[in-house]
């Protein structure tokens, strides 16, 4: 057991968690920062990030009004309006903040501007991007300015557990503190297996989203919901998460990689069109802006051609593209379809929709807030309320970097205020033991994925809703019963956490008596009048 002190603890080093360092690095130069990351420093969704950032730049054509209601239109009613309106009129600073630092994004062939693409719901081409890898360059430049700033250390393989509140203190505290306050967190290193208590003024949860808990993602392995889930088991609010986003075209590969590779929005905007096998389109049964409507209609009208025609896939054809311009802007994804023997210049690339995005999460305010006193959140793991019923693509680069931001400077002038918490325990593991079977765990984790796939997917109905909140209570108790009894380990706590996202998603889910975005129900196909954000 370990005990460290910071000043300011960030729980995750994507985009969300290394903006947020460095801005709150060169605003408290004294103070030190202390990032944890569960793996390495540069795994994150962002690293994955292909079609780029969606942020107003030509203003000849584009102005802030149009990306708002874009961004209202595919949130199905369900946006917080003034969030959508920082997002948007806030961005464009960000992103020239991020290009100053060095991020490149792809300029127009011999010339000084910067090539804007297209994506699903866009009505106007607002996308900065760096080829298809657009989040590995993001990450890259996030990662060389934070080692600029002297005060931040990060420390990798480190595994927040749970956060640490007045619970872990007793009864004197609690009446006397109103509200939740948050003292830090108990993470395990995961190079030396202790248990390290990690006391801090502030904490600031950027731990991403929780795509794992499908069995077919195109988020990395990273992402298992731990920052819902501490912060649901803190006591916090947790929003929306009967909204996920089904990606529509992750590359169908027998094989089942996990995780999925993801065949960027980007190529549809650049005219890759969705076919059946047969080579027919399809979109237009489905909406009139076809193959570049928002993703949860494409998401659906897939499902529904798969399940109609009992196939496993449906296709992106490409083949009428110039083969020059696709290699420039796609490089990743054509490398990727020819190592498992599909050209895109002469096949159509099979694909298959697969779980991508987190909407729902932790309740923050316009300042990154949660429920807690002392905890903020920024990035995926958040409900900001600008996604609603369904993202607009690209939009999410561009939250976590404004969230940052904002939570950083809404820190000026309360920090300082904020003791550390000395009186907190030590994390107590006794009576537990090494665990016997490791199968436990894994095929936990394999029923579980299975459960919310089957049942949780992008058609719901009561029937399946209530079976898998069935099959999930017997998880839990199963889990909590080895938690109790067994030595913590990543595997472990990753199964504990998406267990409880899983319920969150589901227990959200039946509470809607509706369909709204990405969440389609066959009990009520309709809209309801009135809509709120279900809160848990
Ligand atoms: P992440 O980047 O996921 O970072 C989370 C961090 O938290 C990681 O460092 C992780 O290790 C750490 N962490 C998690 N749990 C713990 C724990 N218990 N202890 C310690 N550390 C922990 N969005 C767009 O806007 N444009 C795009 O083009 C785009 N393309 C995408 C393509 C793919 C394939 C994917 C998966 C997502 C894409 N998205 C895109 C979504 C976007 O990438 C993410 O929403 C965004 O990067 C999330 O950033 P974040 O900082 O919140 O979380
Ligand atoms: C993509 O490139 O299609 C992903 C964009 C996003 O998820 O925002």
């Amino acid at each position: 057991m370990t005990r460290t002190k910071t000043d300011i603890l960030v729980l995750g080093s994507g985009i969300a968690g290394l903006t947020f360092a460095i801005k709150a690095s060169r605003l408290f130069p004294d103070r030190q920062i202390l990032v944890l990351t569960k793996t390495v420093e540069g795994e994150s969704n962002t690293r994955y990030a292909q079609g780029g950032v969606a942020a107003v730049w030509d203003l000849e054509k584009d102005n802030f009004e149009k990306h708002i209601a874009d961004t209202l239109d595919a949130g199905d009613g369900l946006c917080k309006t003034d969030i959508v309106r920082i997002v948007v009129e806030e961005g464009p600073e960000r992103v020239r903040e991020i290009i100053g630092w060095g991020a490149h994004f792809d300029k127009e062939k011999g010339s000084t501007e910067y090539d804007l693409a297209r994506e699903g719901g866009h009505s106007e081409q607002r996308i900065l991007h760096y080829k298809d890898l657009t989040g590995w360059e993001m990450q890259r430049t996030l990662m060389e300015e934070a080692k600029k700033c002297p005060n931040i250390t990060v420390s990798e393989h480190c595994f927040a557990l749970d956060l640490i509140t007045q619970h872990h203190l007793g009864r004197m505290v609690i009446r006397v503190t109103p509200g939740i306050e948050c003292y830090g967190c108990y993470a395990l290193n995961k190079q030396n297996g202790d248990i390290d208590t990690i006391l801090a003024r502030v904490t600031v949860l950027c731990t991403g989203g929780a795509g794992q808990v499908y069995k077919s993602t195109t988020n990395p392995v990273i992402a298992t919901g731990d920052g819902v889930a501490m912060a649901y088991r803190a006591k916090g609010r947790v929003e929306g998460m009967e909204f996920i986003q089904f990606h529509p075209t992750s590359l169908y590969n027998p094989a089942g990689d996990n995780p999925s590779f993801l065949v960027s929005e980007a190529v549809r905007g650049f005219g890759g069109i969705l076919k059946t096998a047969e080579g027919e389109e399809f979109m237009q049964h489905y909406d009139p802006r076809l193959s570049l409507a928002p993703r949860d209609i494409v998401a659906r009208a897939i499902d529904s051609e798969m399940k109609k025609r009992g196939t496993e896939c449906m296709y992106l054809d490409c083949r009428h593209l110039n083969k020059e311009d696709f290699l420039a802007h796609f490089p990743t994804i054509y490398e990727k379809c020819k190592s498992i023997g599909i050209d895109p210049m002469e096949n159509m690339i099979p694909i298959v929709p697969a779980c991508h995005y987190t909407c729902g999460g932790v309740l923050v305010d316009e300042y990154g807030h949660t429920s807690i006193h002392r905890l903020y959140a920024a990035g995926e793991c958040t409900s900001t309320g600008l996604h609603g019923a369904n993202r607009l693509a690209s939009n999410s680069l561009l939250e976590g970097m404004v969230f940052a931001h904002r939570v950083a400077h809404d820190l000026v002038g309360k920090l300082d205020a904020w003791e550390l918490q000395e009186g907190i325990p030590d994390w107590n593991a006794e009576g537990t033991t090494d665990p016997q079977e490791m199968v436990l765990i894994t095929q936990g984790l394999k029923e579980l994925r299975e459960i919310m796939s089957y049942y949780v997917g992008i058609v719901r109905s009561n029937v399946r809703l209530k079976r898998a909140l069935d099959r999930l209570f017997l998880l839990y108790q199963e889990t909590e019963e080895l938690y109790k009894t067994t030595t913590i380990s990543p595997q472990l706590m990753e199964l504990r956490n998406l267990i409880t996202v899983a319920y969150l998603i589901t227990r959200s889910a039946s509470h809607r008596r509706e369909s709204r975005g990405l969440h389609y129900t066959t009990d009520y196909p309709e809209q309801l009048p009135f809509v709120e954000y279900s809160v848990l």
